[in-house]
């Protein structure tokens, strides 16, 4: 299992969301955070007002999907977040050591 962490610009949220209740992902948290990439220090547009600083309103997903789908995830989170402005995001993939569905104790795959 893979754990996709991506943050992504507000706005986007529900069109990832369809794109990847679209291609079988069945869970996902979505957390709002702020951050900074590599332009901390200059500018962003967010909403029409200019952030002059570092902290820029994101929203971070993550999802835990099974190996094989984890390549299906990213394209999908890069292809549909992407605006080819600055501030997109970002997508990290992490290893899942185990995955517990605490309702019925099923595990791994099983559970997600
Ligand atoms: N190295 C990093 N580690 C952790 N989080 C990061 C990192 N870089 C960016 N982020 C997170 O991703 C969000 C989006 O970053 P952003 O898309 O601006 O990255 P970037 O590298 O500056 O790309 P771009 O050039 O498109 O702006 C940030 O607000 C922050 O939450
Ligand atoms: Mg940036």
């Amino acid at each position: 299992m893979k754990l996709i962490i991506a943050t992504i610009k507000p706005f986007k949220l529900e069109e990832v969301r369809e794109a990847l209740t679209g291609i079988g992902v069945r869970g996902m948290m979505v957390t709002e955070i702020k951050g900074f990439g590599s332009q901390s220090g200059h500018t962003e547009i967010y909403r029409g007002a200019e952030y002059a600083v570092n902290f820029v309103p994101k929203i971070k997903l993550e999802i835990v999907v099974s190996a094989s789908m984890a390549d299906q995830v990213i394209e999908a989170i890069k292809t549909t977040a992407q605006t080819g402005k600055i501030g997109d995001g970002k997508i990290f993939v992490l290893d899942v050591l185990q995955a517990v569905r605490v309702r019925t104790g099923e595990t791994d795959a099983d559970a997600l």
